[in-house]
């Protein structure tokens, strides 16, 4: 579904990524591990549009999207929710969830989206007037989450939804994201610090270590590897 080619990208004279590649099949959770400063945030970035590779290419549902904006690779299908969530705090959940939906017109569909958000989340229905400030980081993270798949993705990108949150919301998080993966059929690029959570729901792993993919398995080989056990797992 989704297939990234030997992908370099930069910050000015910093250079973020060097020839990453990786693939995520269709109706998988594919997850991308890494230290603080790896390159993952970049990665997502590059594959919904927000930085432009220097070099390599994206390829999505067999159309190369590494020249498109943000905006058309969204209508495309791949939503992007972002490390530090991003919500728009002095605005509703109910606000931040319609502009979720801000790149479609079929108003009967994103009526029944919005239904659907809050049946997954019964927490946001409840706090559905209230301001996205208000809300708790765990429950922040399922707006976060909610308001991404109200673009209808084919695939979602999760930057490290578990930063910042208890163990037993963490929990929470994965049981959700586990879910929407299963009956929604999304298929999901995560990144993660937490590996240990990631590699128990991944199909398919990637490490990257300053900027380079060093390491790819599936998620359960890559949890009994050696390098992985000790530079991520710490046991
Ligand atoms: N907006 C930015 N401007 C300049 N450098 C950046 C910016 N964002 C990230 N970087 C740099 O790019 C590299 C990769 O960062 P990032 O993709 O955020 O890593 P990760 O998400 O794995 O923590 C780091 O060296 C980081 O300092
Ligand atoms: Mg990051």
């Amino acid at each position: 579904m989704l297939k990234v080619s030997s992908v370099s990208a930069a910050y000015g004279p910093i250079r973020a990524l060097h020839d990453v590649s990786l693939e995520v099949g269709e109706g998988q959770i594919v997850t991308l591990l890494g230290a603080n400063g790896a390159g993952k945030s970049s990665t997502l970035r590059v594959i919904s549009g927000v930085i432009r590779p220097t070099s390599g290419s994206v390829e999505f549902l067999g159309q190369r999207i590494h020249h498109r904006s943000p905006e058309k690779i969204v209508s495309l299908g791949i939503s992007h929710v972002p490390e530090g969530r991003e919500l728009f705090t002095e605005l509703t959940v109910a606000e931040n969830l319609s502009l979720g939906a801000y790149t479609r017109r079929d108003r009967d569909g994103i009526r029944q989206d919005l239904d659907r958000a809050y049946q997954y989340f019964p927490l946001l229905a409840q706090r559905r007037e209230q301001h996205a400030g208000s809300l708790s980081g765990g429950e922040q993270q399922m707006l976060a989450i909610a308001r991404g798949l109200m673009s209808r993705p084919r695939l979602l990108l999760l930057d490290e939804p578990s930063l910042g949150l208890a163990p037993l919301v963490v929990k929470e998080i994965f049981k959700i994201i586990d879910t929407i993966n299963r009956e929604e059929k999304v298929t999901i690029l995560l990144v993660e610090q937490n590996a240990s959570m990631a590699l128990s729901i991944a199909a398919y792993a990637y490490v990257l270590e300053t900027g380079r993919i060093v390491l790819a398995d599936t998620g359960s080989a890559l949890k009994d590897n050696e390098t992985v056990r000790r530079s991520y797992l710490g046991y």
